[in-house]
C-alpha cells in the first residue's frame, strides 16, 4: 500500500506558484490576486478563508477578505461581487459557502464572473467541464485529478466509482473522469443515500471516490484488493483521548481499507491540503488567461 501525501504534494504546487510568482514580480509584472468574500459568521468557514487568504499571501498573491455580517442583503452582495468583476487586480473571486439562508447561493454565484469563477461553482464553468472544454474545475475536484497525475495512477478505461453527489465534489468528479483526456478516460458510476446496497458498487472501484460526509463509513468489506482509495470527508468525532475531545476522520475505515488498498489518501493530509493549492492554480489561470499582464 502506498500512502498518497496531499500535504507533500500540495507544497510541491505552493512551491511551483510562488516561483512563478517571483518571477513576474522581477519583471516588474503585476501579480494575481484573489478576493475571498464572506457573509455571516460560520466559524468553520472564517477558518477556511483565514487559510485561504494565508496560502495567497505566502505565494506572493495579491489578497484580500471581505467580510459582512449576517444582515447584509443579497442585492448587497451581488453589488460587492459587480465591482470586483471589473476591478483589474483581483483576478479571482471566491464567495465561501454556506451563505446566510436569506441569500441565494445560485443567484450569487451566478453574479460571478466566469472568467474570475476560480471556485468553478458557476453554470458556465460546470456546462464546460461537462461538455469537456477549458474551463475553471472546482478545487476539490481539481485536486483529486493532480493527485492521481503526481502519482501516476493509471485511470485510463478504470472504474471509478464516486460515492457522494454534491454539486462541490460528486458531480464534477464524475465529469472530470469521464473527459476523454489523460488521468480521465474513465467507466464512471455516480451512487448515493438512495442506494440500496452500496457495497454492490464500491466492490468494483478500481478508483474509490468517496465523499458522502459520513464518518468511515468505508469498511473492508466494501472494497475490493488492489482499489485506489480517495478520501474526501472531513469528519469531526468525538474522542476522549485527544486533548481537543475529538479527532477527525474521514468517510474511509482507514486502517481496515489500507490493508487492501494499492493507494490511499490519508484524512487529514490527504485531498484536503490540495483544495486550497488549485484554488491557487485556478487563481493564476485566471490572471493568465484573462488578466492584464502587461505585455
Ligand atoms: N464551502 C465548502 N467548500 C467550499 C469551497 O471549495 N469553496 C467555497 N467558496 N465555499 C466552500
Amino acid at each position: 500500500m502506498q500512502l498518497i501525501d496531499g500535504k507533500k504534494v500540495a507544497t510541491e504546487i505552493r512551491k511551483e506558484l510562488k516561483a512563478k510568482i517571483d518571477e513576474l514580480k522581477s519583471q516588474g509584472k503585476p501579480v494575481p490576486g484573489l478576493v475571498a468574500i464572506l457573509a455571516g459568521e460560520n466559524p468553520a468557514s472564517q477558518i477556511y478563508v483565514s487559510s485561504k487568504s494565508k496560502a495567497c499571501e505566502e505565494i506572493g498573491m495579491k489578497t484580500k477578505v471581505e467580510k459582512f455580517p449576517t444582515t447584509f442583503s443579497e442585492e448587497e452582495l451581488i453589488n460587492v461581487i459587480k465591482k470586483y468583476n471589473s476591478d483589474k487586480e483581483y483576478h479571482g473571486i471566491l464567495v465561501q459557502l454556506p451563505l446566510p439562508k436569506h441569500i441565494n447561493e445560485n443567484k450569487i454565484i451566478e453574479a460571478i464572473s466566469p472568467k474570475k469563477d476560480v471556485d468553478g461553482f458557476h453554470p458556465m464553468s460546470i456546462g464546460n467541464l461537462v461538455i469537456g472544454k477549458e474551463t475553471f474545475v472546482s478545487c476539490t475536484p481539481a485536486g483529486i485529478q493532480e493527485l492521481l497525475k503526481r502519482y501516476y495512477i493509471n485511470t485510463n478505461g478504470k472504474h471509478v466509482v464516486v460515492v457522494g453527489r454534491s454539486n462541490i465534489v460528486g458531480k464534477p468528479i464524475a465529469n472530470l473522469m469521464l473527459q476523454k483526456k489523460y488521468y480521465a478516460n474513465s467507466i464512471v458510476t455516480v451512487c448515493h443515500s438512495a442506494a440500496e446496497d452500496l457495497s454492490y458498487f464500491t466492490k468494483q472501484a478500481d478508483i474509490l471516490i468517496a465523499a458522502i460526509g459520513q464518518p468511515e463509513m468505508i469498511k473492508r468489506n466494501m472494497v475490493k484488493e488492489g482499489v485506489v482509495v480517495i478520501d474526501v470527508g472531513i469528519n469531526r468525532i468525538e474522542d476522549k483521548n485527544s486533548s481537543k475531545g475529538y479527532r477527525i476522520v474521514g468517510d474511509v475505515a482507514f486502517n481496515e481499507v489500507a490493508a487492501k488498498a494499492s493507494y490511499i489518501t490519508p484524512v487529514p493530509g490527504g485531498v484536503g491540503p490540495m483544495t486550497i493549492a488549485m484554488l491557487l492554480s485556478n487563481t493564476f489561470k485566471a490572471y493568465k488567461l484573462y488578466g492584464d499582464t502587461n505585455e
